[in-house]
């Protein structure tokens, strides 16, 4: 993870790449760190902590004057959070600075290796070891991009970074392996970053440097190499990006003006891909008979996008017909799974960078199967590798914890469950003409959710001092239990379990006691009984329960619980997006009121692009 940030040009370049390490904080929060290489050297200035208190050290930039720098903004891999793993780090030498996003796999090999040829380390992170090896070969011949290339060459794993070299005060040298790293182009200026969000207030003309390649970043142009230094040409291309989207709007945290967004969000996702009462995916152009023969879909993601996958398995089984099973990336990739021709692997992502779901996307390719992404970001690594994408359209996701890439994720499987139950007859015209008119009716419904938000602040007032919350439910609403509880215990710190309602006999319920909170999600009409048993036996034994059903089921859960929140009824194929909403709002007026940093929870980060 960490986000990275460079620039060049004649107006002061701390305060500039300040601000883009604000935008960059969703990539890690655990320290930050600036340097600028000018008439004096490199200086460095760097704090653990929020890219605030760095601000605060630099007084926005007053005290560390300079036309040429690099910074970074830090989740923590080697090395605690403290001010000395801080990044940028500076070689034993002290010519050559570093920022690093990445993990360089084969680190304690090249750290041995240079410790023999007498470098001297000062912290426990990996990146030492990159700085101190570009410093090695840079001593061998004075020349930083061969020495950059060089040192490329030995490093495994991945890597984004931004370098300065003091014997070359006018530019920045930027690389990357599988991290990511945007270059911007300014006038009279030039940026490196992260990602665009760190440079659309400054330049909407950017270029994705590729793997391998190296840039040399002046005030005057961008030159861009391959890695046996030959020039290369790199077109920018414009973005066209809502600045304001990624603003808190005078909303207190990103993740409920995020969680407001959604009826939106959705009707942006949805809208453009219906015509005439029936589905259309042009903007994936999956052939009809590949279609047909679909023997298995895997879906696969991480966190919040493997729990989308987790409700869209019941929906492709139950309409499309067609065999599938969710499988979190991070198991996917090392799992050997029977692929052939004819199986569909959809990987679910915000970002589309996250390395375990690419690692998947990679896997299932070599292993012969297609792949259909389901990304927001637009050009990520997953968007241009995958056979087909869909976008979600959702705009700039900040808060760590995902809200609105869940609802659109999971109205791209809609979709898409419906257009292979078209295209295989698993549905007749009329099935799916009715279920596309709730589609269309989903945003309203969700705004009615939203707009009863007081009842979910008052319910969280009641239960905010749990310390062990339970979600249950069975089907569509185990799944959405998986993401109730995920969302809870991540920006409220709770302790929180989600089990499929049937099996809290099996284990669990020995942990219920006297005013254990279990939230029973009940929306799927087909098995609310059953799932009200379960809360029932849990309820024998002490438990406190909240249920979550439709309006038209509200009496027959409201004997067993304790309060009951009602959702609009909708089709069956679309009960998550309305029973998350409650469950969303839940778990960030539980976390208010518990005082906790709701946008950027403890030791968590947006992008997870390490292993
Ligand atoms: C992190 C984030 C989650 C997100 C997950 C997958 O854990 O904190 O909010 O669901 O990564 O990210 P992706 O970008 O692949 O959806």
């Amino acid at each position: 993870m960490c986000g990275i940030v460079g620039y060049v040009g004649t107006d002061e370049a701390v305060p500039i790449m300040l601000d883009g390490l604000r935008k960059l904080e969703y990539r890690g929060y655990d320290s930050a760190g600036v340097a600028v290489c000018g008439g004096g050297g490199l200086t460095v200035a760097k704090a653990a902590g929020y890219v605030q208190a760095l601000c605060d050290i630099v007084e926005d930039g007053r005290r560390l004057p300079g036309h040429v720098g690099i910074g970074h903004t830090r989740w923590a891999t080697h090395g605690r959070p403290t001010d000395e793993n801080a990044h940028p780090h500076i070689s034993d030498g002290g010519k050559i600075a570093v920022v690093h996003n990445g993990i360089i796999e084969n680190y304690a090999k090249l750290r041995e290796y240079l410790v023999s040829k007498g470098f001297a380390f000062n912290s426990e992170t990996d990146t030492e070891v990159a700085v101190n090896l570009i410093q090695h070969y840079y001593n061998k011949h004075g020349d930083a991009v061969r020495a950059v290339a060089q040192a490329a060459r030995r490093m495994e794993g991945s890597y984004a970074l931004g370098i300065l070299c003091e014997d070359r005060p006018d530019v920045i040298i930027a690389t990357r392996k599988e991290s990511p790293l945007v270059l911007g182009f300014g006038d009279g200026c030039n940026h490196i970053a992260s990602d665009v969000a760190a440079l659309v207030t400054h330049t909407r003309e950017v270029a994705r440097l590729e793997d391998d390649e190296i840039a040399v970043v002046s005030a005057a142009g961008v030159t861009v190499y391959n890695c046996d230094l030959e020039e290369i040409v790199k077109t920018p291309e414009h973005v066209d990006w809502d600045v304001s989207a990624a603003e808190k709007g005078g909303y207190e945290h990103f993740m409920i003006k995020e969680i407001l967004e959604q009826p939106d969000a959705l009707r942006k996702t949805v809208s453009p891909r219906i015509s005439g009462g029936r589905v259309t995916l042009g903007d994936a152009d999956i052939p009809d008979e590949y279609v047909k023969n679909i023997s298995k879909i895997y879906i696969v993601g991480c966190g919040t996008a493997s729990y989308v996958g987790a409700a869209a398995k019941y929906n492709f089984e139950k309409y499309a017909k067609i065999p599938a099973e969710t499988v979190m990336a991070s198991e996917f990739r090392y799992s050997e799974p029977i692929i052939d021709g004819t199986t569909l692997v959809i990987c679910i992502s915000q970002s589309g960078e996250t390395t375990d779901t690419i690692a998947a996307m990679r896997e299932a390719h070599r292993l012969g199967a297609r792949v259909l992404s389901i990304v927001n970001v637009v050009g990520s690594v997953l968007a241009r590798e995958s056979d087909w994408v869909l976008y979600t359209w959702a705009g700039p996701e900040i808060c760590v914890a995902s809200t609105k890439a869940y609802s659109t994720q999971l109205a791209v499987t809609y979709l898409l469950t419906l257009h292979f139950a078209q295209k295989r007859g698993a549905m007749s015209g009329a099935q799916c003409a009715e279920v596309v008119t709730e589609l269309q009716r989903l945003p309203e419904k969700m705004q009615l959710v939203i707009d009863d938000k007081h009842a979910i602040q008052y319910l969280a007032s009641i239960y905010f001092n749990n310390e062990d919350i339970f979600f249950i439910g069975r089907n569509i609403d185990y799944a959405l239990s998986l993401e109730g509880s995920l969302k809870l215990k991540e920006i409220s710190y709770i302790h929180s379990e989600a089990y499929a309602a049937g099996e809290l006999k099996h284990g669990p319920l020995a942990l219920v006691v006297d005013g254990t909170l279990v939230v029973a999600v009940a929306t799927y009409e087909k098995l609310i009984d059953k799932t009200m048993s379960n809360a029932s036996e849990a309820h024998s034994r002490g438990a406190r329960i909240l249920a979550v059903t439709t309006q038209s089921c509200a009496a027959r859960v409201a004997e067993a619980s304790e309060n009951v929140i009602t959702v609009p009824d909708t089709h069956d194929m679309l009960l998550p997006s309305l029973g998350v909403l409650p469950l969303q709002m839940f778990a960030y007026y539980v976390a208010l009121l518990r005082g906790c940093p709701i946008d950027k929870p403890r030791n968590l980060a947006k992008a997870v692009t390490v292993e």
